[in-house]
């Protein structure tokens, strides 16, 4: 089966620009990919600049400016101004250490229209280990000032994991002190890096319960003070998420190099192949590339998926989860109870947060980057 779809897709809602793979911190977490794209392949200002233009003609509406580390690419303002003058809104999601203030100003004057900042833990030290950066825990609470003086909404980006999860309720009431309107509270996803680190990430199913009760707590008593987003980790979930809003449907992904995915992790599928902007415009990859088709939609679907009824609630959920556990994309999500793989999904789990963690691996360059000239 093919998957492909008579009529054309409805515009994809959001974009993610990567500007560059290149970032201060070795999160290992990060859902980039093991193999990072290098400098001497980004994209220049004038090919973003037509990207931005492409989506804005495809009918994209948000873009989120990510990486890596965005804010490493001088040309962040330019091109913030660019997409802010074509009527998209625009979001930085940043590690905030290279900003200072005079930055944030010209970010807030060229149009940015709201800031993700993370964070990887509420003790200096440990956030400081954790990402893998001296010093960044004190320069992202400056950042945050920055960014609120500047007018500009905040989101606290707080990834959780077995490793700063006791810290939650301190963690939430750093986004109160730092005057985020948002907290997203993400149990760390296990792709890229993160799937490499699971076995050190991993939480017991007891850590996730305390977590969630947390979350709940918080999120009664900062009623109209701090929004919140939850994110559960899909090993002890019931049913799969409807991962990027499903397969090709409302998000598009673009790394520093101008590959067009329908999500971060879609590169390690390996019989797929993916088109490049700006050469090939795209409105076309969206509507029209092989990749995108490929599990758009619910004609590819095994016959568990395709005979459920909530085939387009959760679109099968992950593809590329599929793919890690079972080695074939084209299974159900393991994360969904009703998957003859779901019992080992959770087994594993419960063994790897039962054990001692591994040492991070930390994400670097696997080939060194030549020198900045
Ligand atoms: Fe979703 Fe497929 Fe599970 Fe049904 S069987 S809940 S469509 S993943
Ligand atoms: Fe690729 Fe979920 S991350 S489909």
């Amino acid at each position: 089966m093919t998957g492909k779809t008579s009529t054309a897709p409805e515009p994809p809602l959001a974009m993610l620009a990567e500007l560059t793979h290149r970032c201060p911190f070795s999160c290992p977490y990060c859902s980039n990919p093991l193999d990072l794209e290098r400098r001497s392949q980004e994209l220049d200002t004038a090919a973003w600049r037509e990207v931005f233009d492409q989506a804005a003609a495809l009918g994209v509406l948000q873009v989120h400016f990510s990486g890596g580390e965005p804010t490493v690419r001088p040309d962040l303002e330019e091109l913030v101004e660019h997409a802010a003058g074509l009527g998209l809104y625009t979001n930085l999601i940043t590690a905030g250490v290279l900003l200072d203030e005079a930055r944030v100003g010209r970010l807030a004057a060229a149009g940015l229209d709201h800031v993700q900042l993370s964070i990887q833990d509420s003790d200096p030290a440990e956030s400081d280990r954790i990402g893998g950066y001296q010093g960044g825990y004190r320069r992202k609470i400056e950042a945050a000032a920055w960014i609120r003086a500047a007018g500009l909404p905040l989101t606290l980006n707080a990834p959780v994991h077995r490793q700063n999860i006791e810290h939650l309720e301190a963690i939430i009431d750093l986004a109160v002190e730092l005057d985020a309107e948002r907290i997203e509270v993400a149990h760390v996803q296990y792709y890229g890096w993160g799937l490499k680190n699971r076995a050190a990430l991993m939480p017991t199913r007891a850590q996730l319960e305390r977590a969630t009760e947390v979350v709940e707590a918080a999120r009664a008593r900062l009623k109209g003070i701090l929004v919140f987003d939850y994110v559960v980790p899909d090993y002890y979930a019931h049913r799969p998420k409807a991962c990027m809003g499903g397969w090709g449907r409302q998000f598009l992904n673009i790394t520093p190099s101008g590959k067009v995915l329908p999500c971060h992790a879609a590169e390690t599928i390996p019989d797929l192949e993916f088109e490049r902007v700006p050469e090939r415009d795209l409105a076309e990859i969206w509507e029209n590339s092989p990749a995108f088709q490929r599990f758009r939609g619910t004609d590819w679907m095994p016959e568990l998926c395709a005979s459920c009824e909530r085939r387009e609630i959760d679109w099968g959920g992950c593809r590329c989860q599929a793919l890690a556990i079972t080695g074939d994309a084209a299974q159900t999500d393991p994360a969904c109870g009703l998957s003859p793989r779901h019992a080992d999904l959770v087994a594993l789990a419960e063994a790897e947060s039962g054990r001692e963690p591994p040492a991070f691996q930390y994400r670097r360059m696997t080939r060194p980057e030549p020198a900045e000239a």
